[in-house]
């Protein structure tokens, strides 16, 4: 089931079950995984270690253009690292979580990260890549545009299953960050038209990873 060539777009919001899916997604089409949101945690990492105000957008800018980015793209371990150290841990923390949609929304950060992204699928000819504008800015032309979603509850439960904090406070958390991503100027997290809307709720990951490979089959030829 391997395609020669192919760039899949994942998009949805936090705890749709993105990550794994794409990661599974990557391994089963030997191909690369791309996480975005982990290239916009790791510059955000870069940032509070600075120690610049998040409502200083220039600071922030400027910090994030001199940040030295290590992106590793192997689905079964990607890991990061800035100006050299490894921020595997750090850039899932609550520190990082708390301050990285305001970081994401700065239109200069979007742009340098964009187009570090849009190199790196361009060097790849298999890859699979997450994240909230995949589909509608970064790579428009992908073969297969997925827009994952559950219920904010699902949603909520994977994620405090992974961090082990409250069901409650994480629900809380994730409302509150996709309330910042969905209404930010530069980019929002949406639906693109062309993506198709997979509602991961009640569903496994086989079950999913399945679904998807489906349709990638009937989009590109092998
Ligand atoms: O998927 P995640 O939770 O690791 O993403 C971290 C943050 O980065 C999230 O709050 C939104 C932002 N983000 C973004 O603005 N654009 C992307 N392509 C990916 C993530």
């Amino acid at each position: 089931a391997r395609p020669t060539k192919c760039v899949v777009a994942v998009d949805g919001p936090s705890g749709s079950g993105k990550s794994t899916v794409s990661r599974r997604l990557a391994s089963a089409v030997d191909g690369v995984y791309l996480d975005t949101g982990a290239m916009y945690r790791a510059v955000t990492w870069a940032v509070l270690q600075a120690g610049v105000e998040l409502a200083d957008q220039d600071a922030i800018a400027k910090i994030v253009l001199e940040t030295e980015l290590s992106i590793g793209t192997d689905p079964t371990a990607p890991h990061f690292a800035a100006n050299g150290t490894n921020v595997d841990a750090p850039i899932r923390g609550p520190e990082v979580t708390g301050a990285v949609s305001a970081v994401a929304a700065v239109p200069a950060v979007r742009k340098h990260l964009v187009a570090l992204q849009q190199a790196i699928i361009t060097s790849h000819p298999r890859i699979i890549v997450e994240g909230r504008d995949i589909a509608s800015v970064v790579a428009p032309d992908a073969d297969l545009k997925v827009y994952l979603t559950a219920s904010a509850a699902a949603r909520a439960a994977r994620r405090s299953a992974e961090d082990a904090t409250e069901v409650a406070a994480t629900e809380a958390d994730l409302a509150r960050r996709d309330k910042l991503d969905s209404t930010r100027a530069t980019d929002p997290l949406r639906q693109a038209s062309d993506a198709i809307e997979v509602d991961t709720t009640g569903m496994g990951i086989d079950e999913v990873v399945q679904h998807l490979l489906s349709l990638l089959d009937s989009k590109v030829s092998k």
